[in-house]
């Protein structure tokens, strides 16, 4: 194989979107966001008034999807049938309608093929759920990060204070992450689990420079 691949699993808000974003830019190579892929599917349900948890109607929608993944200056936009929804996938409802079409097996088996598309054209770093264990199986680094639950929700709810996208209060926020937790790691189809090859790395103590300190020299050791 003449790409690289490299793998970052995790729950939410371990830090995994700004470490493969590091990792990217220091080997100038492309960062696909992939939890962005099932937001998108979720939005254009609940655009669609499509319940996010109806499984036959879901498989039906993804069928013909037009989703497509871009790069403007680096950063990664995403157009779903043709209309840039970056910002848009962002919010709690979508958040939340994300995990839940996630657990439909019509929607993976649908976006691990334009993953694995994009990896077969590109070197790259992909962030996700099931990326070492089923989009990259035999990826060059894999890398668990994790931290705890408290930590997770600080981090995002700064993150989205920071952004002027705060929605919620941090009570919901954890909830809200809770509930994702649950539901993506026990559903039966690709749950988020680490890859048995996976480095762990729990980054609850440290800040983000000392994780992708960590993290790049892991990457570096293992290319
Ligand atoms: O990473 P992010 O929080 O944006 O992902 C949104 C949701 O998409 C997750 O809660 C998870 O249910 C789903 N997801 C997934 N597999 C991936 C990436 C995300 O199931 N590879």
């Amino acid at each position: 194989r003449k790409h690289i691949q490299i793998a970052i699993d995790g729950p939410s808000g371990a830090g995994k979107s700004t470490m493969a974003k590091i990792v990217a830019k220091k080997l100038g190579i492309m960062y696909l966001d992939t939890g962005a892929m099932y937001r998108a599917v979720a939005l254009k349900a609940i655009k669609s008034g499509i319940d996010t948890k109806d499984g036959d109607a879901l498989a039906e929608m993804v069928k013909d999807i037009d989703l497509r993944i871009v790069y403007e200056n680096g950063a990664q936009k995403v157009l779903l049938d043709g209309e840039d929804v970056t910002e848009e996938i962002r919010t709690p409802a979508v958040t939340v309608g994300s995990s839940n079409v996630a657990v439909n097996p019509a929607v993976r088996e649908k976006m691990v093929e334009l993953q694995q598309k994009i990896a077969k054209e590109n070197s790259v770093v992909m962030d996700g759920r099931d990326i070492g264990t089923h989009v990259l199986p035999n990826a060059d680094v894999k890398i668990f990060l994790t931290a705890s639950i408290e930590e997770r929700a600080k981090r995002r709810y700064e993150e989205l204070r920071e952004k002027g996208m705060l929605k919620q209060t941090f009570e919901e926020l954890k909830k809200e992450m809770e509930y994702r937790d649950i539901n993506d790691s026990t559903r039966s189809h690709s749950p988020l689990k680490k890859a048995d090859d996976a480095i762990l790395l729990d980054t609850t103590g440290f800040s983000l420079e000392e994780a992708a300190k960590v993290v790049l020299n892991i990457i570096k050791s293992r290319l």
